[in-house]
């Protein structure tokens, strides 16, 4: 009978082939040409419409015979080729586990936002409330609410980024002074507060002045708040920055919106006041501005300043971080150089 030595050649054939095929495609390929829909077993047994019935039962189990040893033979083979495969991608892949791992990296606070956070804490601690102000002010308030009328010569030293003739990016932090003050009500005690912020100025770009930087703005006003407060507080304030056993020094100086006004300076803290070159060989670092409010700026914000005295600072945030920190050049703090602000985590 034909059909089956057709099966058997089929079968002798395609055995000999499925256990010479070395590669996962040809395999499945292989498959679909011998017991696939449209396969060669499929063609064999369009044949048996013809047979009897004695012979179909012969040929359908010769070919149920077949399907079995095929696919017994297709998965062993499969087995054995997928285990190849996955042998010869592990060869090609080392996995080093003595390299190390990769660390995550945490963030830490900018080296300004830690001053300007150890200051706050200061001035909390003395009951003052923190005020904050907008970056872009009237030239009224700038200038003029703190005794710097128009054309006042004291101006130049702060020429500043107009926006229009009567609005500018703020020159410093003492605006804020009138702005708290009108609305301070005094019926509920002294008024006390710190004001922090980001200023502009015309500036030389040099290694310690920037076109922009940060000050604390402070002020303290009441109706018996005397120039020893205004030095008892600096003096409190400085020892916690700067360590317990700094002295200051108050030199006079000049502030349209202070009288008297001083130059505050504090003993050296890298030579204790033998001179070193931290403090250009003096023993003292001048650190900020500050003065007894001048009676004008007083007036201005509508109190009698024959009742109402006071005092007010400026600091410079960057100054105090540098020095605080040994840093030299002003520039690090705004150019975002991973490696400078890794020197300050937390
Ligand atoms: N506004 C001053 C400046 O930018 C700093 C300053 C000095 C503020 C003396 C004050 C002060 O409140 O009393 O240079």
């Amino acid at each position: 009978m034909t059909l089956q030595s057709d099966i058997e050649n089929l079968q002798t054939k395609t055995l000999a082939d499925l256990a010479a095929t070395t590669d996962l495609q040809k395999l499945e390929a292989l498959r679909l040409e011998t017991v696939g829909k449209k396969g060669a077993l499929t063609e064999i047994l369009k044949g048996m419409r013809e047979l009897s019935d004695d012979d179909k039962k012969t040929v359908g189990a010769l070919a149920n015979a077949f399907r079995d040893a095929f696919a017994s033979q297709f998965e062993a083979k499969k087995s054995e080729l997928e285990l190849e495969s996955i042998n010869a991608q592990l060869g090609k892949e080392t996995l080093d586990v003595t390299l190390p791992g990769r660390r995550q990296k945490q963030g830490t606070r900018h080296v300004l936002t830690q001053t300007l956070e150890e200051l706050e804490a200061i001035f909390l601690g003395m009951g003052y409330e923190i005020v904050e102000g907008d970056e872009v002010e009237t030239d009224y308030y700038n200038f003029e609410r703190v005794n710097l009328p128009k054309n006042h010569p004291a101006r130049d030293m702060q020429d500043s980024f107009y926006i229009t003739e009567e609005t500018l990016l703020r020159t410093h932090t003492s605006g804020m002074q009138a702005r708290v003050m009108e609305k301070h009500d005094f019926s509920q005690g002294d008024l006390r507060m710190i004001s922090p912020g980001r200023v502009y100025r015309r500036d030389t770009d040099d290694a310690t002045h920037s076109h922009q930087f940060h000050q604390l703005e402070g002020m303290v006003i009441g109706e018996h708040v005397t120039m020893g407060d205004l030095k008892g507080t600096l003096e409190l304030v400085i020892r916690q920055m700067f360590g317990a056993d700094r002295e200051i020094r108050l030199r006079p100086s000049y502030f349209p919106f202070t009288e008297p006004s001083v130059e505050v300076d504090v003993s050296c803290f890298k030579c204790g006041g033998a001179g070193c070159n931290v403090c250009k060989h003096t023993g003292w670092i001048e650190i900020l501005g500050a003065g007894m409010t001048h009676p004008n700026v007083i007036e201005m914000s509508g109190l009698d300043p024959n009742i109402y005295q006071g005092f007010a600072f400026g600091i410079g945030q960057e100054r105090i971080a540098m020095l605080k920190y040994g840093i030299t050049d002003i520039r690090g703090f705004y150019q975002g150089d991973v490696r400078f602000l890794e020197e300050f985590g937390n």
